[in-house]
């Protein structure tokens, strides 16, 4: 009996101090049953999961975003990042695109746009009614005809100045009066005095002569223009203005007056649609650019 209570006694001795070691509070054991500590061991160690996460979602956008951003640089200042064949690619594209800027804003060598226009060769009230004619705008430097309208273009885009051709004598305000002299001046073959020129035109190599069709035919201030210069050698680009007879027979007259020159027939242009016609006049002296 006694052998049998003496591992009975041991067993409650033990007992009693696993329970006298509760009351202590000792951690080893609370550790293994409180939540706390490992929770937020379990948050620290998922914070910087979240971080990584965060990263690599940032890591996957940026290379994209780095692409595009090199791609439309082209400048080429982080290259390594470029693919050699974009690179190439996009580089050719500036290249052309470059070109072309250049060629479409390269003065034209040496030319100067002449034009004849009944505004300028009119002395117009200062409050004439610019709305009731279709041939008289007004802008920022006062009252311009069609034909200085076109030739403003034309020295625009071609990176030149322009000249008036101007007559001594100016023609009446009221348009049909103007009508009938210019049908005279026509019929008694006149040749109008014109002032002094404001440029050395023999100094030029291109000359876009720009005008109104009168009667069929240039005003007869062109021929007085054309009889006084020697355009041999020249290129001479013929722009008209006009309500419906388009060139007439205008470039095939200068020609045979000027038979040395390179005569071209540029455009003839409706003077009561001539704003319309502002990008094909540009687009013309693009294209024929020396
Ligand atoms: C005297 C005179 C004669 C004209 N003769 C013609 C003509 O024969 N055919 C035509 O289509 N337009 C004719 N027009 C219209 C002009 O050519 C046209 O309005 C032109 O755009 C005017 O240009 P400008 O504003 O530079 O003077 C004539 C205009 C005038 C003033």
């Amino acid at each position: 009996m006694k052998k049998r209570l003496l591992p009975m006694s041991i067993l409650l001795v033990s007992l009693l101090l696993g329970l006298c070691a509760c009351g202590n509070g000792n951690g080893a054991a609370a550790g293994g049953q409180d939540s706390p500590a490992p929770q937020e061991a379990t948050a620290d160690a998922q914070e910087p999961e979240t971080a990584v996460k965060e990263e690599e979602t940032i890591e996957n956008e940026e290379p994209a975003q780095g692409n595009t951003e090199q791609e439309s640089a082209v400048a080429g200042t982080d290259a390594a990042a470029v693919t050699q064949a974009a690179a190439g690619d996009t580089a050719a594209a500036a290249d052309t695109a470059s070109a072309e800027a250049a060629e479409s804003s390269a003065p034209v060598s040496n030319a100067l746009a002449v034009y004849f226009s009944r505004v300028g060769n009119t002395d117009f009230p200062a409050d004439v009614d610019a709305d009731s004619s279709a041939s008289i705008r007004v802008d920022e430097n006062g009252l311009m005809g069609n034909a200085g309208q076109i030739a403003a273009w034309i020295a625009e885009e071609a990176g030149c100045e322009t000249m008036e051709i101007l007559t001594e004598d100016a023609y009446p305000v009221n348009y049909n009066e103007t009508v009938d002299q210019a049908k005279q001046e026509q019929n008694a073959g006149f040749r109008p005095m014109l002032k002094a020129d404001e440029k050395a035109v023999e100094d030029y190599d291109t000359i876009y002569l720009v005008f109104p069709n009168w009667w069929g035919d240039l005003p007869m201030s062109v021929y007085s223009f054309l009889d006084s210069h020697d355009l041999s050698g020249k290129t001479v680009n013929v722009f008209v203005t006009h309500e419906g007879s388009s060139f007439s027979g205008t470039v095939g007259t200068i020609r045979e007056l000027e038979p040395d020159a390179e005569v071209l027939e540029g455009l003839a242009v409706q003077g009561a649609s001539v704003t319309d016609e502002e990008q094909n006049i540009r687009q013309w002296v693009i294209d024929h650019k020396n």
